[in-house]
């Protein structure tokens, strides 16, 4: 029996091409694992109406740890037409299973380390080392939408919200909310993780990165909560930008930042441009990590234009194996995957 077991995920388009390529990476430094096929993506929204089965979540229940590839995505009405007929008009809605799959299993850190390899001529600059921690289950990605608004809603927000009477006469299915909800848990756990990883790697500064000065409940709860956390490590510097600059500056100054730590879709926004610094998104990795579960994988998508053609860098996603080397650190336990060891021989 194996030591390890690993689910397999590549899901979409070039997911598959780069899981393989991956594979061949594990194979030769002979992990001692198991990996054991799960079912997720766009073939099985339009053939089984959920593209994250229940199957999956079961098997993920059973592993030590999940290596995932990408997928696709499409908005709700695209995703409606390429349901199969049998599951049209059943009141499906699409939802990305890798959002479900880090909102059910609690992955709340996001990591994603940015680094230049030396002598890449993709690198922005050359010696950019840059780590991201995004949190990841809630913020605008919480999943709680409504497009056509309900009557209730708009009637409750009229009550509620000055600002709001801008939209109150527009008819529901002319307009739609997206809810951004940020929690002081959800933030001061995210924060947190990002301080602890900078103090355990020499790292000299964390940034909190937010837009409190326009988005002010939810980004000022979420900056308030880091200024908290931010006491309990005075040995680390820390400061804080708005979303917009922290994209200028990153560009103009990169070696002014170290650690990163972003609410839900900052965090996407600069994990994006990060990886561009670095090479582009072929170097691009990440690990979703939770108490009792982590699930590596590339940063970038499906890329479709490009699937099956291996053309695509699987750089990305062999470093996502190496993500898991911190998992000790974000767990507090060792983890159940020798990472340390794998990640040695990955690098020798
Ligand atoms: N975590 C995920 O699975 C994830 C993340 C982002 C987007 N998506 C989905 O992927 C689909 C395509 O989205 P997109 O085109 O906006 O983003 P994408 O990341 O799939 O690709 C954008 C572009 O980046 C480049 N690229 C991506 N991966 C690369 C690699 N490994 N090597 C070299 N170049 C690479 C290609 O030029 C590609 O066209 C959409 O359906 C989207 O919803 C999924």
């Amino acid at each position: 029996m194996s030591k390890h077991r690993i689910a397999w995920l590549p899901g979409d388009g070039i997911g598959n091409d780069v899981m393989e390529a991956a594979r061949l990476v594990l194979d030769a430094v002979e992990l001692d694992a198991e990996y054991v096929h799960g079912d997720i993506g766009w073939e099985y929204w339009c053939r089984e109406g959920d593209a994250l089965p229940t199957r999956t979540v079961h098997l993920l229940k059973t592993v030590d740890a999940a290596l995932f590839g990408a997928i696709t995505s499409k908005p709700v009405k695209a995703a409606e037409a390429e349901l199969s007929p049998e599951h049209k008009g059943r009141g499906l809605t699409y939802r990305s299973p890798i959002v479900r799959m880090r909102q059910l299993f609690d992955l709340y850190v996001c990591l994603r380390p940015c680094k230049a390899y030396p002598g890449n001529p993709l690198n922005h600059r050359e010696g950019i080392d840059l780590v991201v921690f995004r949190e990841n289950t809630e913020d605008l990605y919480a999943g709680v939408e409504f497009g056509p608004v309900p009557q209730e809603l708009a009637a409750t927000l009229k009550g509620l919200s000055k600002p709001f009477a801008h939209f109150a006469d527009l008819p529901g299915d002319e307009y739609a909310v997206s809810c951004k909800i940020n929690t002081k848990h959800g933030s001061e756990r995210i924060v947190r993780a990002a301080f602890e990883f900078a103090k355990q790697h020499g790292r000299k500064k964390v940034t909190i990165v937010h837009k409190a000065n326009v988005v002010r409940a939810t980004d000022g709860l979420f900056l308030e909560e880091a200024k908290k956390v931010a006491q309990d490590f005075p040995g680390i510097q820390t400061d804080d930008a708005n979303i917009d600059a922290i994209c200028m500056w990153l560009l103009k100054n990169p070696f002014a930042y170290d650690v990163l730590v972003a609410p839900n879709l900052y965090g996407d926004i600069i994990s994006d441009l990060c990886a561009q610094m670095v090479g582009g998104l072929g170097f691009g990795c990440s690990g979703n990590i939770g108490e009792k579960l982590a699930v590596f994988e590339p940063t970038h998508g499906s890329a479709p234009k490009y699937a099956g053609q291996h053309k695509v860098n699987p750089i990305a996603t062999i470093l996502a194996i190496k993500n898991g080397e911190v998992v000790q650190q974000i767990q507090g336990a060792r983890p159940k995957v020798d990472f340390e060891n794998m990640v040695k021989n990955l690098l020798a």
